[in-house]
């Protein structure tokens, strides 16, 4: 939560920072500002709301002209979303500006510190505090990066805090911990930012910094050391996407555009996984075939969309591995006392890799000896950074608050991760997982198919911009598809969906159905499964209470004709990977109605994109 970004170079580092704003602005939109070194003092432009307010106040009142410069774009925390709290904040005597991404949590007590020293804070955030506490370090007569280490080391919580100095001009510091911070490193110019898309315009090189860590950076150097001040040891990488990945392509939204990114982003997942008879190779494993041949158990954790994900992934890998395998929120995971211990494989899914409840989640799960594999989109983060292992989805950047090829990228590798563990205990036939991985291959041209035959569901959008609540059914693995359905619709039409078991209906929430209201329900493939036939019954129920009925059935399944008011065809698919097809439809309809009543759809109210807060 919250955009960070800070900049020193030959550049305006206006332009550059606010243009960084604009790249971040996904992972927070409740106020932006901007500071930079004026004489002996900083200079600030902040204001409520999104970044075209910042924009138009930049207009009126342009900042100076500055090769150093730090920003921020907010996901309040502490404190209304008004320009008072807006960062950044400053010490007392406004020489120097500071922005957070975080929550100071012994802020009550600092701030009860600063005020026997006469230091009284002028917003209600925890962020103002560190401002002060940095000015107390600077006046006492520490540089800017001991102080920053002084400071650090005040603090409890999670914190990125980034820093500028208007009478140690030329460097900008930034500290991390619990909260994203990545470099990137320019000819003449560096960066510190949230997430690499605030530069990738600049530049590819990136350095991931670790947990306690305090960066220096000034135009031509990059130092990096703990919180005691020894040096720190960091790992460079090269950002494998470039700044098209982070523009719209020409869609209205970033997530239409992610939408239909979704058949590259799948063949990029699978890219060079198996070989050509089917095995595969999970090269980002850094856990022994005889370690995983020991597991007995399966934990995954996530939150949201990428819990469902887990969800799906719980049906394949219980099937594929006979392994016990659970699923839980990362929220309530160690506030249980769950049964974890070194023979626990703890997988966790996270798009972002920066969720608090699922970085938390793994700490516990290590501090429990279990071992832990990460299924992650983001290179340089901090989940993938913490664990055992990981297998990357290779999907690009995903800017929408919404999540869509994050969640079908994370399918295909959870899917990845099942064969995988079943190839290595021998629970399945190699003929049987190369069959699935063909199926897998197939998948990039199948979901495309569902993109160009699109014009069905945005016309049930049309017909149901008004409906005040939508229904989702599943079953099976068509249950967690049900859950996306209608967290995609809440996210981002701001109506009441709701997703249900499609065997649960009978034991309560049926007597939500009345005349009209719109159910979507998966069905299953036919073939050898019961199933089928139990969903159609489950149609028919609803049905006959008044139910308009949008059933999502594979291509040729006639027996639903009767009980479906629209059907959406899919793709022939097995029971298993059907999520990954089905989902689509339910995307794009949650996309295109909230486009149609006029909502923000890549910046839904009250969201952000990546939840670095518990
Ligand atoms: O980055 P993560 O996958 O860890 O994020 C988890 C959830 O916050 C995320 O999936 C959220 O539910 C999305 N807004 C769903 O579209």
């Amino acid at each position: 939560m919250c955009g960070i970004v800070g900049y020193v170079g030959h550049r305006s580092a206006c332009d550059v920072v606010v243009n960084g704003l604009r790249r971040l602005e996904y992972r927070g939109y409740d106020s932006a500002g901007i500071a930079v070194p004026d004489g002996d003092r900083v200079a600030v432009a902040k204001k409520a709301g999104k970044i075209k307010n910042l924009d138009a106040l930049l207009a009126e009142a342009p900042l100076p002209a500055a090769g150093t410069g730090i920003g921020h774009t907010r996901w309040a925390t502490h404190g209304a979303p008004n320009d008072t709290n807006a960062h950044p904040h400053t010490s007392a005597d406004g020489r120097l500006a500071l922005v957070h991404n975080g929550i100071v949590e012994n802020w009550a007590v600092l701030k009860a510190d600063l005020a026997t020293a006469g230091l009284v804070p002028t917003s209600e955030t925890d962020t103002e505090i560190a401002a002060l506490l940095l000015g107390q370090a600077i006046d006492a007569g520490a540089d800017l990066p001991t102080a920053m280490r002084q400071v650090c080391q005040q603090l409890e919580g999670a914190f990125t805090i980034v820093a500028t100095d208007a009478q140690q001009p030329g460097i900008v510091v930034a500290a991390r911990r619990n909260s994203p911070l990545v470099v990137g490193v320019g000819d003449g110019e560096n960066f510190v930012a949230s997430d690499v898309a605030a530069f990738i315009e600049h530049t590819r090189e990136a350095i991931e910094l670790g947990q306690d860590q305090v960066v220096t950076i000034t135009a031509d150097g990059v130092q990096v050391t703990d919180f005691a001040g020894a040096p720190a040891e960091v790992r460079p990488y090269h950002v494998d996407w470039d700044l098209s990945a982070a523009e719209k392509g020409g869609y209205d939204w970033f997530m239409r555009k992610e939408i239909h990114d979704q058949p590259e982003a799948l063949a990029n997942t699978l890219l060079g996984r198996h070989d050509a008879n089917g095995r595969l190779t999970l090269d980002e494993l850094r856990i022994s075939e005889a370690e995983l041949r020991l597991i007995d158990k399966i934990v995954i954790i996530a939150c949201g969309t990428s819990f469902y994900a887990g969800m799906v992934a719980k049906y394949a890998i219980e099937h594929w591995t006979r392994i016990p395998c659970e699923v839980e929120l990362a929220s309530e995971f160690r506030y249980r006392d769950p049964i974890v211990g070194p023979r626990t494989l703890v997988v966790t899914i996270s798009q972002s890799g920066e969720t608090a409840d699922t970085l938390m989640g793994i700490r516990y799960a290590r501090e429990q000896g279990a071992r832990v594999l990460a299924i992650c989109n983001t290179n340089g983060s901090t989940i993938p950074r913490e664990s055992d292992a990981v297998i990357y989805t290779h999907a690009g950047p995903e800017i929408g608050v919404a999540s869509t090829k994050g969640f079908l990228t994370q399918l295909v590798a959870c899917y990845l991760l099942g064969l995988f563990l079943a190839q290595v205990r021998n629970t399945r036939y190699d003929e049987e997982i190369a069959a699935v991985i063909n199926e897998l291959e197939e998948m990039p041209a199948k979901v495309q198919q569902m993109l160009d035959d699109h014009d069905q569901v945005l016309e049930l959008a049309a017909e149901f911009a008004e409906a005040e609540s939508v229904l989702f059914l599943g079953r099976h693995v068509g249950f967690p598809v049900a859950l996306e359905g209608a967290l995609k619709l809440k996210e981002l039409a701001y109506i009441h969906a709701e997703g249900f078991a499609a065997g649960e209906l009978k034991h309560g929430p049926i007597a939500l159905i009345e005349d009209g209201l719109p159910v979507f329900v998966v069905v299953p493939p036919r073939g050898r499964d019961l199933i089928h036939d139990k969903v159609i019954s489950n149609i028919a129920e609803i049905r006959a209470r008044g139910a308009r009925t949008i059933v999502l059935a594979e291509e040729g399944d006639d027996e639903v004709d009767a009980y479906a008011d629209v059907c959406v065809r899919l793709p022939m698919v097995s029971t298993l990977l059907q999520p990954v097809l089905a989902t689509v439809p339910l995307q794009l309809f949650a996309c295109e109605l909230a486009t149609r009543k006029g909502h923000d759809v890549d910046q839904p109210r009250n969201l952000a994109k990546s939840v670095t807060v518990e």
